[in-house]
């Protein structure tokens, strides 16, 4: 008898990922709204605003005259940044709505010679070997099929190219509650990182990192809160290792 596969075809993943964010994708171009951004921040500027991306900007360094891939870039707005510092951006998307605002969003804001957007999968990129001196991701890993998309962002990096992802850990448990009940934002595929995926990405790089953050500061940028919240989620972290599991945030620095 022939053994039923309980795996989705990565067809029907691919359609499900795109359709829903098609659907977000549209309501940014819907009329009257405009792809201009209000600020004249450039990468450096408004990576420092935020932990997380100041985080990755400390990883990064210089993006300029360098070309960055930005993964699952879905609107394509970081692109602005990195392109405003002086970056060749390129950017893919599984979903072509998407792919279409980024390529907007770039020539609203003065950039479409500087990005450049394409509909392709995380699994099967279509770049050359050894393109990019920088991969960026946000809420981006965590769609994608972690048995395949490591494998292809080395091959695309260049060789001592770097790659650095902001992700959602698992079992957060305000995070995990709040995915629990709000099943409708969120797609049948993604699955949050866990600390055991780093075991998807030594094979293909020369440094892995996983980095856990935000266990009680839950706000993204620095100010007073956080700037309380941060030194006890750091001495938490050092005093009881395993907490790693339950926090927010996982940055992932890769370098080939
Ligand atoms: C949560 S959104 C993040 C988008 C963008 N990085 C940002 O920060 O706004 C996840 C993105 O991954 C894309 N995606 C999902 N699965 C994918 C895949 N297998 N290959 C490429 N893109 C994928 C989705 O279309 C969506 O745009």
């Amino acid at each position: 008898m022939q053994k039923t596969n309980n795996k989705p075809p990565e067809e029907e993943r691919y359609r499900d990922e795109a359709e829903f964010f098609d659907r977000e994708a549209a309501e940014l171009i819907e009329p009257g709204r405009s792809l201009k951004f209000a600020n004249q921040l450039d990468y450096e500027q408004y990576f420092s605003l935020y932990r997380t991306y100041d985080i990755v900007k400390h990883f990064f360094g210089s993006v300029k005259d360098r070309k960055v891939l930005d993964y699952a870039c879905g609107s394509g707005w970081v692109s602005i940044y990195f392109a405003r510092s002086g970056a060749e951006c390129y950017g893919f998307d599984i979903s072509p709505k998407s792919v279409e605002v980024a390529n907007k969003m770039a020539a609203a804001n003065g950039l479409g010679e500087r990005c450049h957007f394409r509909v392709c999968s995380a699994e099967n990129l279509d770049f050359p070997d050894n393109t990019f001196d920088f991969i960026f991701g946000n809420a981006a890993l965590h769609h994608t099929d972690l048995n395949k998309s490591p494998a292809e962002i080395a091959r695309v990096l260049k060789p001592g190219g770097k790659a650095g992802f902001i992700d959602d850990l698992r079992y957060h448990p305000a995070m995990w509650l709040y995915r629990k009940i709000t099943t409708d934002k969120h797609t049948r595929y993604e699955k949050p990182m866990v600390q055991g995926d780093i075991k998807h990405f030594l094979p293909y790089f020369s440094s892995v990192r996983f980095e856990a953050y935000d266990f009680l500061n839950l706000l993204p940028k620095w100010g007073l809160l956080s700037s309380i919240l941060r030194p006890v989620d750091t001495a938490l972290l050092k005093a009881l290792p395993f907490m790693k599991h339950f926090y927010r945030h996982l940055i992932v620095k890769l370098v080939k």
